[in-house]
């Protein structure tokens, strides 16, 4: 089973994913916890020049996709062998950021998606929070200055545009406290996904 864990900066992805790994190993299930960009030790390199580097935009994309194309190799390995891996991060980021955020032409994102990571996951969990409510979060306020709010507010518009057409997205309201948000994607895990987790793909 592959899971994504979205969202902007400062949603608590990081947090809510080891928080789920938990829950999950208290079911007997052991996942492996992955993330972009830098998952790989290959793509580590790209990561670098994406987070220090000021290239251009089309550089940029294409960096975050390049990066993806390495990880899936990884991901699918692990997913033949029956694994389940958790991801903090995967392609929706890239059409919320690229596409949303920086205002890239989403069809082309979607192309190059589509045609170099067909990969998806059975459930991604979008945490939902508004970039007010992030920039009041530990270390989020210097980051979300520094890219601007308009931006965020663009990317998170973003994510949302992108679940009206994706059932595979599970919207969770982030706002609340670290517990809460935790209840709230158990709750949608054993009441909605884990019903029907037989009609989807793994
Ligand atoms: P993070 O490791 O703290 O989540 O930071 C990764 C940053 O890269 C975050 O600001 C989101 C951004 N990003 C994109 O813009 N596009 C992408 O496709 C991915 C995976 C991340």
């Amino acid at each position: 089973m592959f899971i994504a864990f979205e969202g902007i900066d400062g949603s608590g992805k990081s947090t809510q994913i080891k928080l789920f790994k938990d829950y999950l190993k208290s079911k007997s299930i052991d996942a492996f916890v992955t993330a972009e960009p830098g998952g790989t030790e290959a793509s580590k390199m790209l990561d670098f020049i994406i987070r220090n580097f000021d290239i251009p935009t089309e550089a940029r994309l294409l960096l975050f996709i390049s990066d993806r194309i390495i990880h899936i190799k990884e991901i699918e390995e692990k997913l033949n062998r029956g694994e389940w891996v958790l991801t903090d991060r995967y392609s929706y980021s890239t059409l919320a950021y690229q596409g949303y955020g920086e205002c890239m032409d989403i069809k082309m994102i979607r192309e190059l998606l589509d045609r170099f990571c067909p990969l998806m996951p059975a459930v991604t969990f979008l945490l939902n929070i508004s970039p007010k409510c992030a920039i009041n979060r530990a270390g989020m306020h210097d980051l979300i200055e520094r890219k601007g709010y308009e931006f965020y507010r663009q990317v998170s518009e973003g994510y949302l545009q992108l679940t009206k057409n994706d059932k595979r997205i599970v919207v969770i309201d982030a706002s609340g406290s670290i517990n809460d948000v935790h209840k709230k994607i158990i709750e949608k895990w054993e009441n909605e996904i884990e019903r029907t987790k037989s009609r989807i793909s793994v």
